[in-house]
């Protein structure tokens, strides 16, 4: 990745008072401990010989459920005001489980961060399947007993983590777990996650809750040319990767067409599942380019994709890329929320940005700073354009289990030695941290 390409050197961008200023992991990245929960189907997935890059397990990860008290105190430092983590379900579910939330909460709460907790982040609990309709009342009632135990002292939750990645890599192309390689045939495990959504905001709302949203990853997508072939094709994408996870919560509609791929009748659940929403939490890392389908099968982003699918997943050129292979293009986040407002409308609850972050290796991560810099103006500029936008949060606080890719990639504010599990903070965590003290 080329150095320094959008770092300008202005005075950073001022935010409104009160904006929600964090740092985001998951559970099943960083806690390890995975001896004192119970099995999920990424413990499953991991097992199985050929399926993580390293061939690693998040068995230990940072060690975070250990050490929560020191990366609490990192937090601290940063001087983030909010920090969005994910309750393990498998954790919560197993005896004392909560307990760790628990003892995480006061510590956050004495440290002046407010907690932000996703609760689902892709570790389902071993033996339940997205693909039964069950699964969604089982999480409702997962919801309701993290609310009971934490909701004293939690106002603001996010129901779930990118149905659209977990449905995409874990169900239709079997790079996640579960592993299935459903193509379209995946796309009930998607209506069960935005059902489970749903039944989640009532389960909060029941519980006294009043500050709901979702965690959904979005963002724009390019066709490759005007040739009618790569419009059409980029459309179907943004469709299947957009608007199926946006329209239904925000509109009560499936997308044309893909309503009839879902089971059964939809219809009310639609209304569970357009429940209205406190806030619209966004994960952006980048725009995707794509055209008409080639028949062949292609490598993109570490994913073999099938040539049966009906577009093309092409590379964005003449922009730097991150270690992942991933486009760094801050200005798509700004096309990104000025084209939901336009979408939305009214129907858009204001927006905060629930993950964005590039992964890198190196202590002096210059890259990574430009990337944080480069996507905060681009933020601003959104706000700047009327968006009502309240809040951002890096991904991620620590370098951590990176799913497929074990621990080779590396998206930390701070540098986890997974030998020791010393940690240390990288340039870009002292970047932050004075970027944050503008804010003040
Ligand atoms: C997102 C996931 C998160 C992390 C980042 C890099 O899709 O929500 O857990 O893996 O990507």
């Amino acid at each position: 990745m080329p150095t320094d390409p959008y770092a300008s050197r202005t005075a950073p961008p001022r935010f409104p008072d009160g904006f929600l200023w964090g740092v985001s992991t998951s559970a099943h990245q960083i806690e390890g401990a995975a001896d004192l929960r119970e099995p999920s189907v990424w413990d499953t997935f991991t097992a199985a010989p050929g399926r993580v890059k390293d061939g690693s397990t998040a068995a230990v990860a940072c060690d975070h459920y250990h050490r929560y008290r020191e990366d609490v105190a990192l937090l601290a430092d940063l001087g983030v005001n909010a920090y969005r983590f994910s309750v393990s379900w498998p954790r919560a579910a197993s005896p004392g489980g909560l307990d760790f939330y628990d003892r995480l909460t006061d510590e956050l709460c004495a440290a002046g961060v407010r907690p932000v907790p996703t609760l689902y982040h892709w570790d389902l609990p071993a033996g339940l399947d997205w693909l039964d309709r069950d699964t969604a009342s089982r999480f409702a009632d997962h919801v309701s007993r993290v609310a009971a135990r934490l909701g004293d002292r939690i106002t603001r939750w996010i129901t779930l983590n990118e149905p659209a990645e977990h449905t995409l890599l874990g169900h239709a192309l079997g790079a996640h777990a579960p592993g299935g390689r459903l193509l379209f045939d995946a796309l009930p495990a998607a209506h069960h996650q935005l059902l489970a959504h749903g039944l989640a905001v009532r389960a909060l709302r029941a519980s006294g809750a009043a500050d709901i949203g979702i965690a959904n990853s979005h963002g724009p997508t390019w066709p490759a040319s005007g040739d009618r072939a790569d419009i059409e094709a980029a459309d179907f994408y943004d469709t299947l990767l957009n608007r199926l996870f946006a329209d239904p919560l925000l509109l009560g509609a499936y997308p044309a067409g893909l309503g009839d791929l879902m089971p059964g009748d939809v219809t009310a659940d639609l209304e569970v599942i357009s429940e209205p929403l406190d806030f619209y939490g966004v994960n952006y890392y980048a725009p995707t380019r794509v055209g008409a389908p080639q028949g062949t099968e292609i490598e993109f982003g570490g994913l073999t994709l099938p040539a049966e699918l009906p577009f093309t997943v092409l590379d964005i050129e003449g922009v730097p890329v991150t270690d992942f292979g991933w486009p760094v293009v801050p200005e798509g986040l700004t096309e990104l929320l000025t084209g939901f407002r336009d979408r939305y409308g009214d129907r858009l609850p204001p927006v905060v940005i629930t993950e964005n972050g590039c992964s890198g290796d190196g202590l002096d991560d210059q890259d990574r700073i430009a990337y944080l810099d480069g996507h905060l103006r681009a933020l601003h500029r959104a706000l700047e354009a009327g968006v009502d936008v309240r809040g951002y949060f890096v991904w991620s606080l620590l370098d951590n289990f990176e799913w497929a890719e074990g621990y080779t990639r590396r998206f930390g504010l701070v540098h986890v030695d997974f030998g020791t599990l010393a940690r240390t903070p990288k340039a870009s965590y002292g970047w932050y941290r004075d970027f944050l003290r503008t804010q003040r």
